[in-house]
């Protein structure tokens, strides 16, 4: 069987500041779709490599690990030679969870490297700028992780469906990815590695180091459900999400 492919492309150029883990493993249970969903076609390309090419047009990002499941490594080696994304330098399959996924793809970060990015494969609409504002403060602060506010109010239940109270919206937060951190933060945290973990911060947050909310964008969706793809690729279609000139 097919362990990964390394070194996609060789390259001379200078050190990479930031290398950018891409996770798109999973299986997409709740999506429903017979094709896994970091694989479905929005307009003309596949999810992943939209999100592929947000993070290759980042200037600090100079590797691209992208973890796919093992049964997809070619699949993923053809998206990225068709796309023409020369900063994959490594595609390796993922685990079980998607925390063991980033846990193996942290094991392919280049030596020079002094930050480390992850970001789902399923959220094609992020914005280079955020993504270059969220690896700034990650520099600065050791960690980073683009969040929006809860657009509705959020309510506290019990275990009966009733509610408890109403939490104060100003003091929750949306986490989105990516997130980043400084390698050192980042190995740390894996070497109390929590299967449990929904996402990278938590393992961060647990070691001490405090996480800085770089603020993300509302178009920075999660591919999760159907509905999702509707919005998803009117967001594209308009490109509402691009850069702003
Ligand atoms: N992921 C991964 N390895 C896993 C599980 C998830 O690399 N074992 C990735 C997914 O491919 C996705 C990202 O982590 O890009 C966020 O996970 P999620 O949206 O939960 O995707 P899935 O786990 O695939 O979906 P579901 O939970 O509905 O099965
Ligand atoms: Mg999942």
């Amino acid at each position: 069987m097919l362990d990964g492919i390394k070194n996609l492309f060789s390259s001379d150029e200078p050190d990479p500041v930031c290398s950018a883990i891409v996770v798109a493993a999973g299986k997409g249970e709740r999506m429903q779709s017979e094709v896994k969903k970091q694989f479905l076609p929005l307009l003309g390309m596949p999810v992943l490599a939209h999100t592929l090419e947000a993070i290759e047009k980042c200037p600090s990002v100079g590797e691209i690990i992208l973890v796919v499941s093992e049964e997809d490594l070619l699949t993923a080696k053809d998206i990225v030679l068709a796309t023409g994304l020369d900063k994959v330098k490594t595609i390796i399959s993922g685990g079980k969870t998607r925390g063991e996924s980033v846990k193996k793809g942290l094991s392919e970060v280049s030596d020079n490297a002094s930050i480390v990015l992850i970001h789902d494969g399923v959220r094609p609409c992020v914005k280079a700028s955020l993504i270059e504002e969220c690896i700034k403060n990650a520099e600065k602060h050791g960690a980073s992780a683009l969040g929006v506010k809860p657009k509705n109010t959020i309510k506290k239940t019990d275990k009966n469906g009733f509610i408890e109270e109403t939490v104060d919206r100003d003091t929750l937060c949306e986490i989105q990815t990516p997130q980043c951190f400084q390698k050192e933060v980042i190995v740390r945290a894996y070497e109390n590695f929590d299967p449990s973990a929904t996402d990278d911060c938590v393992l961060v947050e647990k070691t001490g180091v405090r996480v800085y909310i770089t603020e993300g964008s509302y178009a920075n969706l999660k591919l999760t459900t159907r509905e999702d793809l509707t919005m998803l690729s009117a967001l594209i279609d308009a490109e509402a999400f691009s850069e702003e000139e």
